[in-house]
């Protein structure tokens, strides 16, 4: 297995002149999202299958993530020291609440959803859940002390971190459906939607916002194959460019939302993280971050240079042109930016994440601390 080359993140006490100090102790995280942080809350709330080798790099076992391991949210709270989050819908096995809950499901849109949305929990109704999770942790905090080691604690949903990453199924949905134009033109409403959202979850006590933004979408596989069969539709790098043109406008006003957020409410802390950045830098010098393959997706069916069918997805056995098909991974999915032509790999997410945790894609940016580093578990 090939390894990556992730620079040491410096211990450095001094913060940039201008830089909020995150010292990245929280006591939970309540996370909402879609597939880019769901921890298994489609497959618990809709009982969709998810069949090896999703999981199979670090959990063994498909482990509720469109991924062969670790998203970025798992690397995010393990380098805050905490647990990987548990689905809000996941109701077997231990209690595991204490240090926060997670309300993305893959699919999710931060417009609500119709009938034919992969997932009904769109992010309003993410926010509700978090809502009615909140009062039934405090109604029964109120019964007495044995449920508070299964539980976040009072005071926690003021300290906690509020991390967010959804807007990519609004966008990538509304290509099949729409003109450019009209997309765009449809940004500013979808963007209220989210703006709910995180005043409703500020009524409720949230003071510290952590927003990533949409990534290079135009990238992924699933897209190219759909919409870049006219090579005039593709970028240098072989993305779908209007994708990728509607996610930097996308980015573009909801990095001026977090600013606004922030203005009007003083005494929170709203941080925006560029991760189309640092997605389109792994992408564009994927070899200089110990990547083989920038596009290709490591589980698919087809071949280069996409590996992607969207008849049959990743794990899945069915018969195609009456032939059995059972789509498998490539050897080493370490080499691979994708993972089924829709997810990235656990290594490309270890890749996000450590380049999160400078603090230069942040705006605020913050300074490296301790203990900022990434456990390698590689
Ligand atoms: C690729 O790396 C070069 C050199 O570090 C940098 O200038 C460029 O911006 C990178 N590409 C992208 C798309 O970020
Ligand atoms: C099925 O066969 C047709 C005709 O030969 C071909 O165009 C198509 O790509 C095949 N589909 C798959 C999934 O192999």
């Amino acid at each position: 297995m090939k390894s990556h080359l992730l620079l040491p993140l410096l211990f450095s006490s001094i913060c940039l002149n201008n830089a909020k100090c995150f010292d990245f102790h929280y006591p939970a995280v309540f996370n909402f999202g879609d597939s880019n942080s769901d921890t298994g809350d489609l497959v618990a709330g809709i009982g969709a299958q998810l069949h090896p080798p999703n999981g199979q790099t670090y959990f063994k076992t498909p482990a509720g993530r469109f991924c062969d391991g670790r998203l970025i949210i798992d690397f995010l709270t393990d380098a805050m020291d905490l647990p990987f989050l548990n689905a809000y819908l996941e109701s077997l096995g231990a209690p595991v609440f204490h240090k926060g809950c997670n309300f993305a499901a893959a699919g999710s849109t931060i417009r609500p959803a119709t009938a034919t949305s992969v997932s009904p929990f769109s992010f309003v109704i993410q926010v509700e859940q978090f809502v009615r999770f909140q009062s039934r942790v405090l109604e029964l905090l109120a019964k007495g002390r044995k449920y508070s080691k299964y539980l976040p604690s009072a005071s926690s949903f003021t300290d906690a971190l509020y991390t967010f990453d959804i807007g990519q199924n609004d966008l990538a949905g509304a290509f099949y459906s729409k003109t450019f134009d009209q997309i765009v033109a449809g940004i500013p409403s979808t963007l209220e939607e989210f703006e709910t959202g995180l005043k409703i979850l500020y009524e409720q006590g949230a003071r510290k916002y952590w927003i990533h933004n949409t990534g290079p979408l135009g990238c992924l596989p699933q897209n190219i194959a759909f919409f870049g069969t006219d090579p005039s539709k593709l970028d240098e790098l072989g993305c779908v460019s209007g994708h990728n043109q509607a996610a930097k406008l996308f980015n573009l006003q909801l990095h001026g939302l977090t600013k606004k957020f922030q203005a009007q409410k003083p005494d929170a802390t709203v941080t925006y993280v560029d991760i189309y950045a640092i997605k389109s830098n792994l992408i564009a010098n994927y070899s200089k971050n110990g990547f083989e393959q920038p596009i290709m997706a490591c589980c698919g069916y087809g071949g280069p240079p996409l590996n992607y069918n969207s008849q049959i997805s990743c794990g899945e056995t069915k018969v195609l042109n009456g032939t059995s098909v059972t789509v498998q991974a490539c050897d080493d999915s370490s080499e691979y930016v994708n993972w089924d032509g829709i997810h990235y790999t656990e290594a490309a997410n270890q890749y996000v994440a450590s380049q999160i945790l400078t603090g230069k894609y942040s705006d605020p940016p913050f300074a490296d601390k301790m203990p900022f580093l990434l456990k390698l578990k590689f």
